[in-house]
């Protein structure tokens, strides 16, 4: 009777100690946000100013940039970049559609804007899934953003 009941005891701690074990395994840790992943808000703020400087000066797309300060707007998009990726920013300006209205932007020109911040996330050699997930995450704004 007693070394049944050891064997019972036995096996429920060898039950209990892989069920941990395997826990343990399965448990992945908290996925980093990739606001995280992408270096915080120093990274994403050097990845504006970059590519807002190549956006404000390709003929393909400066022509919307006459007379708009820069350095307040690269902060505001910084701050809208740092929420959407899951940081820890409030974004206070207008929505996309909003900010944008008025602008008679182009799907071309939105495009010519994806391809200088792909150019600029390279140039920073942001990891392909990082920029593969920024490029995602801003994809569905086209229909906001582009009027014309
Ligand atoms: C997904 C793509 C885009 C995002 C996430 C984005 C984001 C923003 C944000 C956050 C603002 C500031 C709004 C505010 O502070 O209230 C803004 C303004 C502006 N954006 Fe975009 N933008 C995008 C695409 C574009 C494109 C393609 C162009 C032109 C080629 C453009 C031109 C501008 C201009 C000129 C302003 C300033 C408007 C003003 O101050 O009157 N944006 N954008």
């Amino acid at each position: 009777m007693k070394s049944v009941f050891h064997f019972t005891i036995r096996k429920t701690l060898l039950v209990l100690a892989s069920s941990i074990a395997l826990a343990g395994c399965a448990g992945t840790p908290p996925q980093a946000t990739l606001y995280e992943r992408l270096g915080g808000l120093p990274a994403i703020t050097a990845v504006v100013d970059k590519t807002l400087d190549r956006t404000a000066t390709d003929p393909r797309t400066r022509r919307s940039f006459e007379g708009i300060k820069l350095k307040p707007l690269k902060e505001s998009i910084a701050l809208h970049l740092c929420e959407v990726t899951g940081g820890p920013c409030k974004y206070e300006g207008a929505t996309m559609a909003k900010a944008h209205q008025g602008l008679d932007i182009t799907s071309a020109e939105f495009d010519a804007m994806v391809s200088q911040l792909s150019d600029t996330l390279d140039q920073f050699k942001v990891g392909a899934r990082e920029k593969n997930e920024l490029l995602q995450l801003l994809a569905p704004m086209k229909r906001d953003v582009v009027s014309k």
